[in-house]
């Protein structure tokens, strides 16, 4: 425990509170820039991947800073012990301490073979194992010699698995799409909507499929019951149950399961409990991943997450490039009142990455009771959303622009596309949007402005921008596996710090329960006779009405 239980009580905390008071909402990000030349290069910091030998720049600057602000955000880190947490982290501690586990991603991308433990056990040759495993087996299946129960090689990759289990395999595979082997059909099943697995099925060939049973656990509802489905269609053309073997595998912890579900222990890719579901995209879990970009480009994804792992560990917390990120989400969260964080990447591939970047970080920190076991005096885990720009310019931006909300904002932008096409002129005016929307939000328009562009005077209030709304931007050299390893990373550890400091436990998720627990009892009743009367008026009123017009 780090000694502190209300981050209210650290003294770096009041200090904060009263620089706001002062500093407060009083910043005018755009004096501010006025007021120092340097401004950009001092809150902005280059990240050199080694994963990829490209550079990934972060600009804090349009953010409500000033080196004093730095300086007491940084204080308060020290006085939450982030340090000290990170370093437990590190060594294997069991820092989740509500399941006694520890938090060890980092050794399932530790490219660099360095010595990584648990229990006084090393971890580095089990990892490597498993990573073996995963390259053989994606070289068999993408060279073809992998073959169905008919002889035929495979063509269609159905990834069944829900949160952790599907976000990241999917966000990954439509970032990296150009990575993507040409005529591999992937599809990620995760609801329990029949519709996910009927569309699924409805487009794939039993004979040249193979299935990814993809749970931590091997206990999920949603996964167990799609795979089952996913079994008896297949079985309905293999009819032989033996050429299960050839069709389906398993991405788990849980062997016992695993085997009961029909699947040989030789057919599972394993990875141990140290490892939390949203963490888990660079496990066996990644392994639809690796078989879509090759197993090279999969090494180059973990090497690029290894590279911000190494930053992370090494560099002073003034100049942590994910330290900023979790200290001015706490600063904006805490301070100003803010709710939401939004994540835009102007990148189509990327589309996926702002909902694999909400159950990180809305799983993780959406809590509110201290490492103490008190209920938190200050607002914890932000709202995160986010879509693509330009596409979230045309429908949500005009509140960040107008609205009455502060909306920290990231933008991500890679000087390269992968489709430069048109003589790059797409790319242009991309790149022109991504940096005029942080630019826009930053000086908005004054009425004079925009009495001096000949508005009549009813519609002035209507058309003046406020501005000073803070943004901060990452412009990566292009999407890279390691550029998309390195910008996870990122995020996981700005999520870590901002949990450190609000003194929660970022890595447990009991807050998930309650609704499976519910969900199973009600099931009970929805496959019984008669009605249902355990519930109060409403949830009574709409089960019953729900039976009967479905004809249960
Ligand atoms: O219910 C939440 C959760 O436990 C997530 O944390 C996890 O990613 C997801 O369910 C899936 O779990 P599993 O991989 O065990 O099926």
């Amino acid at each position: 425990m780090p000694g502190f239980s209300q981050a209210t009580d650290l003294a770096a905390w009041k200090a904060l509170t009263e620089h706001h008071d002062k500093l407060g909402r009083a910043i005018v990000l755009k004096e501010e820039f006025a007021k120092d030349p340097e401004r950009f290069n001092k809150f902005s910091h280059a990240f050199k991947n080694s994963a990829d030998g490209n550079e990934i720049v972060f600009d804090f600057s349009k953010n409500f800073i000033t080196e004093e602000t730095l300086s007491l955000l940084v204080k308060l880190a020290k006085e939450a012990k982030v340090e000290e947490l990170r370093d437990d982290m590190f060594k294997g501690e069991k820092i989740n301490f509500t399941e006694q586990r520890a938090v060890y991603h980092m050794a399932l991308r530790n490219t660099s073979n360095k010595p990584m433990q648990v229990d006084g056990k090393s971890v580095v040759e089990e990892v490597n194992s498993v990573l073996d495993h995963m390259k053989e087996f994606t070289e068999q299946v993408r060279s073809g010699e992998w073959k169905g129960y008919t002889g035929k090689p495979i063509d269609t990759i159905v990834n069944i698995g829900i949160g952790g289990s599907d976000l990241g395999p999917v966000m990954v595979t439509e970032a990296l799409k150009p990575y993507g082997k040409e005529g591999m059909k992937l599809h990620f099943v995760s609801n329990i909507d029949g519709t996910h697995m009927a569309e699924a099925l409805k487009a794939s060939n039993p004979e040249t499929t193979l299935f990814l049973v993809a749970s931590k656990t091997f206990t999920t509802a949603e996964t167990v019951t799609n795979a089952n489905t996913a079994k008896s269609w297949f079985l309905e053309h293999a009819k032989e149950k033996s050429a299960i073997a050839k069709h389906f595998v398993a991405l788990s912890t849980n062997t016992k399961e695993v085997e009961a579900f029909g699947i040989d222990a030789k057919n599972m890719f394993g990875f141990s409990d140290w490892v939390g579901g949203r963490y888990s995209v660079w496990s066996a879990i990644g392994l639809s991943v690796a078989l879509y970009i090759g197993y090279d480009n999969f090494h180059e994804f973990l090497a690029g997450a290894h590279a911000m792992d190494e930053h992370f560990t090494s560099t002073p917390l003034e100049k942590n490039i994910p330290a900023i990120g979790g200290l001015l989400s706490v600063w904006y969260s805490d301070f100003f009142g803010a709710q939401t964080h939004l994540v835009a990447p102007y990148d189509q591939y990327m589309h996926r990455f702002p909902a694999y970047l909400q159950q990180l970080s809305m799983e993780s920190n959406g809590k509110a009771i201290t490492r103490s076991g008190d209920y938190v005096k200050y607002t914890t885990g932000p709202i995160l959303f986010g879509e693509p720009g330009t596409n979230s310019q045309h429908s949500f931006f005009q509140l960040l622009h107008q609205g009455t909300k502060l909306i920290p904002t990231d933008f991500i932008l890679a000087a390269e596309s992968h489709n430069p096409i048109d003589n790059n002129k797409h790319q242009r005016m991309l790149a022109s949007n991504f940096f005029a929307q942080s630019e826009a939000l930053m000086v908005g328009k004054t009425p004079e402005a925009v009495k001096a562009e000949g508005a009549p005077d009813e519609l002035i209030p209507h058309k003046t921008f406020l501005g000073n709304r803070p943004t901060t931007s990452i412009l990566a050299q292009k999407i890279t596996p390691g550029a998309l390893g390195s910008l996870i990373a990122y995020y996981e550890h700005l999520t870590f710090v901002e949990g450190a400091i609000w003194n929660i436990n970022s890595y447990d998720q009991w807050g998930v329960e309650l609704g499976k627990q519910l969900a199973k009892s009600i099931l009970g009743e929805l496959e019984g006779e008669g009605k249902v009367d355990k519930h109060d008026s409403s949830t009574n009123g709409l089960i019953n009405l729900f039976k009967s017009k479905a004809g249960m």
